[in-house]
């Protein structure tokens, strides 16, 4: 949940930790801090910790720091979203304890324990956090090992193995100024390797201003960096060979690109970020889909289940339309959170696909590891490179949406669905249930969806107005029906989590049931209405919604003649296979939500109480 760096080379490290921490700034933001080395004054002086931190945005912090900066060439920063103890000074990170400085992403468990272990040894804390006590630890260990090269490696080593739960921790020692030691469990660290200098970060766009040479740490790995050389070590003690990955990711790419926040910039990217999803991918004779190298047998296949959370739960109930259309097989898709700990029934035999776009949530992780205890076979769709769910996968289908930085999901959301249609039309040509002539056309579609992408992000000056209309409004609705319905989700959801305007979606059909009470003039109503099998009964919604005083978005296939008469306003966009118009019409309520946001001059990438990747339950 939290942002880490940590760098030792020739360069200034201060500024160099504060420019990582502002690309890192997406993972939390509610406190940040640094720890650097000093330099020594003469030969054998001892060298000093000197630790900044301070409550709020990293913009708090560089305040702090303008009044004057650490100096030195060894350096650890952190920026924090709060899990133990709440968003203040004593509580940012780095931790520090007599020589040992440490910064931490993630939740010991069994904390309160080892505190008070610690306390009736004789030592204080200074702050609330779990984190603290993972300094007192090392400290003590550093006790206990005799002077040498690896001195802070075995007691970090040491002092882990009694620490239960998820980690990314970073370790600076006044004892052993020429180097720094670091180690993941659950949460993730990437090493830089850079010349004459190495750089440990919890993701990669804070290494790509000095390097595109990285090792992803794997569970249980620390590492060791000295300007030279990095190492890597087991809990064991035993060396770990980890492969060097070349990122190929422009900078220009982990930045706004000109726009004025991240979350337009990556709706504006989801043309690009499709057609990267879909290389290489499509088979055009035979038509069909490649899952980079998983064949899936349907009659393998006992039960099909789709496990995510946010965002990517709405892809995945599309994801269920899909595969019901095209192949099918009944799926089943649950919240992760909820599948987890109601015991659910899945057997050996069953195939379980979790959907993730920063691949670290722990809702969705432990709820794999649920199905595979019970003997499931589980497949991911992830966007994050090497994450903890792809990894704990038997088999992995990225959706190179690139880095998403803008809390909101979009572009994450958008080759979900496209990861989905490519299982779906895989699954359809295995099962015999889709023929060579409905895949061929969906093939086409798929491959058409690109350019219809950047059609319909023509229509934000449109959606910009409506913002200015409605931003006012209090509450929404959004309606929908078949694969519209999580849409009608996803656009609620999207406006809530950045506009901070109460929004529901709902089940078009299920209106009369109950929600049509709520329906009023100072209701606005978002009905999303593209031509498909369900779009006469929308009418009839849109119809009763109408009568009741409601102003009505709709959403439309361009052409529509019958709308402009029934709604106030009517977005069209581009006509499309029913089961890819997901794809499409989510787009316009991605850009009414940022719009609304934007008018309202809200955090659109940072909103309140929210972050990119939630790693707690
Ligand atoms: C989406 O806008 C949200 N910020 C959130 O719902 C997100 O989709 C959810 O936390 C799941 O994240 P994941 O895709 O990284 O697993």
């Amino acid at each position: 949940m939290c942002g880490i760096i940590g760098y030792i080379g020739p360069k200034q490290v201060t500024p160099l930790l504060l420019e990582a921490l502002r690309r890192l700034e997406y993972r939390g933001y509610d406190s940040a801090g640094v720890a650097v080395l000093s330099e020594p004054v003469t030969g054998e002086a001892p060298r000093e910790l000197q630790v900044v931190r301070c409550r709020g945005k990293l913009s708090e912090l560089e305040g702090q720091l303008a009044e004057g900066a650490p100096v030195g060439h060894v350096g650890i920063g952190h920026t924090r979203w709060a899990t133990h103890g709440r968003p203040s000074d004593e509580n940012a990170h780095p931790h520090r304890f007599r020589s040992v400085a440490v910064v931490h992403n993630g939740i010991i468990e069994n904390y309160l324990l080892l505190k008070r272990s610690l306390s009736d040894r004789g030592h204080t804390f200074s702050s609330e956090t779990d984190t603290e006590i993972i300094a007192h630890l090392i400290w003590e260990e550093l006790a206990q090992v005799e002077p040498g090269p690896d001195r802070l490696l075995l007691a970090t080593r040491r002092a882990l193995k009694l620490v239960e739960g998820a980690y990314a921790v970073v370790v600076l020692c006044t004892d052993t100024p020429d180097e720094i030691v670091c180690a993941k469990s659950a949460s993730p660290l990437v090493v830089g390797l850079g010349d004459g200098e190495n750089l440990i970060a919890s993701d990669v766009p804070a290494l790509l201003p000095h390097t595109r040479r990285v090792i992803f740490l794997e569970e249980g790995d620390l590492a060791q960096l000295t300007r030279s050389r990095v190492r890597v070590v087991g809990l064991d003690g035993i060396e770990r060979q980890r492969p060097v990955r070349q990122i190929t990711w422009s900078l220009l790419a982990a930045e706004k690109d000109g726009y004025k926040h991240f979350m337009l910039k990556e709706i504006h990217e989801q043309p690009r970020a499709v057609t990267d999803t879909l290389r290489g991918r499509l088979l055009h004779s035979p038509p069909s889909a490649l899952l980079d190298g998983f064949e899936i047998d349907p009659t393998q296949v006992r039960r099909l289940f789709i496990l995510a959370c946010g965002t990517s739960y709405h892809a995945s109930l599309v994801g269920k339309y899909l595969i019901e259309s095209l192949a099918r097989i009944p799926v089943e898709v649950d919240l992760a959170s909820e599948f987890r700990y109601r015991d659910p029934i899945v057997k050996p035999g069953d195939l379980v696909v979790a959907v993730s776009q920063s691949g670290e949530t722990a809702d969705t992780l432990a709820a794999i590891r649920e199905a595979q205890k019970k003997g499931a076979q589980v497949f991911s769709i992830a966007n994050v490179l090497d994450s903890s769910i792809p990894r704990a996968s038997s088999h992995s289908l990225y959706t190179h949406a690139g880095p998403e930085i803008g809390v909101a999901s979009t572009k994450a959301f958008t080759t979900q669905l496209i990861a989905l249609a490519l299982l779906a039309l895989h699954l359809g040509r295995r099962s015999g249930n889709l023929s060579e002539e409905a895949a061929a056309d969906f093939v086409h579609e798929l491959t058409a969806l690109p350019a219809k992408l950047s059609q319909v992000l023509h229509t934000a000056e449109q959606l910009q107005q409506l913002a200015r209309t409605y931003g006012h409004a209090r509450d929404m609705l959004y309606l929908g029906r078949g694969p519209q319905f999580p849409i009608a989700l996803e656009g609620a959801l999207k406006l809530k989590e950045i506009s901070y305007i109460h929004a529901e979606g709902f089940a078009a059909g299920e209106m009369k049931h109950g929600p049509i009470a709520l329906i009023d003039e100072g209701m606005p109503v978002l009905v999303l209405a593209p031509h498909d099998g369900g779009y006469e009964k929308v009418l009839s919604n849109l119809s009763e919604v109408k009568a009741r005083g409601g102003r009505v978005i709709a959403i439309t296939t361009e052409g529509d003649r019958s709308l402009t008469a029934l709604a106030d306003h009517v977005v069209e966009v581009p006509a499309v296979h029913p089961l890819l118009a997901p794809v499409i019409t989510v787009v316009p309520l991605q850009l009414f939500a940022y719009y609304v946001a934007d008018f309202k001059g809200t955090d659109v990438d940072q909103p309140r109480n929210l972050a990119k990747s939630v790693t707690v339950e």
